[in-house]
């Protein structure tokens, strides 16, 4: 690490110094599965953690390392594990740390593969949840046991756009029940919106396959957290009950990504105003979700958390047929799940990215099969707005 206190554009190329072979500017990519010990006695110190170094890809790899330590550099953690998908992070991240018997308090608003792993397969293995809107601060009080082991939530929930007081949970949570990790999904503000570890949370995780990556070409995950809490997950989680390690290409792809985090990230939330100014007025467009609208119910802790309200929108239309309408009529937003890339992409949650929840599960979510979600990209909003108003029209 430097000494300097850089602004954010000038601490992501240069907040973690890296020394490349052959002074190479950018990070080589080390496309190996194994790494030669210059001894049977090397080959001892290394697994038995005498002598630091690379043994096996799946245990640390040189390009990957570098791209741990500027994600835990960004998020203010002490340490990084990349996974080769964010559900690997998450599943990686939790399974690790909770046990048969262990209590977990989650939002009820999650990504739908993650709602999937917390109410349907962590049960299997007897861990208890309860699945609550985290935003209702007394709910969350009367839920949380002295003896709960996990709390999680997504900053930015998918896809309502759901913001959560994360200083004001993990307070409680570390004062009430003190063995309790508090848990946060940072994909959709990224750590230039809200570091959560900073307002308290023990972990972050993320998929890196949105706006850290940002191109649409990789899938990644990381978890970040302090280092006792990373060796747990690195070793556990990561080596030895997921094995879903990231590639070598996949982290040099993200490494060159993170370059433009800031441009793509201020560019997008711009964009994103103008839409949502559009999408505000639009008489075609009955309810709009998104953490800067003042009409927000969480606007108040919006404006304390995030720095900026991010590029992701939701929108509810008047029916089911029109909402397909207008996924089916656009021309330039891109119909496509995922979110986080330079193109505009445009999805239907309740059929897509959240089919695996039942009807009464995407209510208690606080959407419904009317929403559109959004993914602003990086074209001439007054672009991406022109399409969105033919698809209205055309869909009407
Ligand atoms: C908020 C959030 N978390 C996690 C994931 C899972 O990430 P991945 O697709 O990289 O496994 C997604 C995927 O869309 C997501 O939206």
């Amino acid at each position: 690490m430097n000494d300097h206190t850089y602004s954010v554009s000038t601490d992501i190329l240069h907040g973690v110094h890296i020394k490349n072979p052959a002074g190479a500017l950018s990070t080589p990519i080390f496309q190996t599965s194994t790494f030669v010990f210059d001894s049977a006695e090397q080959g001892g110190r290394r697994f038995s953690g005498q002598e630091d170094g690379f043994i096996y890809s799946r245990l640390g790899n040189p390009t990957t390392d570098q791209l741990e330590k500027k994600i835990a550099h960004l998020e203010g953690g002490e340490d990084c594990a990349a996974f080769s998908s964010g559900m690997g992070a998450i599943s990686g991240t939790l399974l690790s740390l909770l046990r048969c018997g262990d209590h977990l308090v989650a939002d009820r608003t999650l990504y739908g593969c993650t709602f999937a792993l917390i109410n349907e397969t962590l049960p299997k293995f007897g861990i208890q949840v309860d699945s609550i809107d985290m935003s209702d601060m007394e709910l969350f009080k009367s839920t949380l046991r002295p003896d709960t082991k996990m709390v999680y939530f997504e900053t930015i929930a998918n896809p309502s756009m759901k913001v959560i007081d994360i200083e004001a949970v993990a307070a409680y949570v570390h004062q009430v029940a003190p063995e309790c990790l508090v848990v946060v999904d940072n994909t959709f503000a990224t750590p230039l919106l809200v570091k959560p570890l900073s307002l308290g949370a023990d972990i972050v995780v993320h998929s890196a396959t949105k706006y850290l990556n940002g191109h649409g070409d990789v899938v990644a995950g990381f978890s970040v957290s302090r280092k006792e809490l990373m060796d747990t997950i690195r070793l556990v989680g990561l080596k030895d009950v997921t094995g879903a390690v990231l590639g070598p290409q996949e982290a040099y792809l993200i490494l060159r990504g993170l370059k433009t985090l800031k441009i793509r990230m201020d560019a997008v939330c711009a964009n994103t105003l103008k839409v949502v100014d559009f999408l505000t007025k639009s008489p075609y467009v009955k309810k709009v979700f998104f953490p800067g609208l003042e009409s927000n119910a969480d606007y108040t802790v919006a404006r304390k958390e995030l720095k900026q309200f991010g590029g992701m929108v939701s929108f509810e239309m008047g029916s089911f047929e029109e909402a397909k309408k207008v996924l089916n009529c656009v021309k330039l937003c891109t119909l496509a799940v995922s979110l986080g890339d330079c193109e505009t992409l445009i999805q239907h949650p309740a059929s897509m990215t959240h089919s695996m929840c039942t009807k009464e599960e995407i209510e208690a979510a606080g959407f419904s099969d009317r929403l559109i979600r959004l993914s602003v990209g990086l074209e001439a909003p007054e672009d991406i707005i022109t399409d969105l108003q033919q698809a209205f029209e055309a869909a009407d």
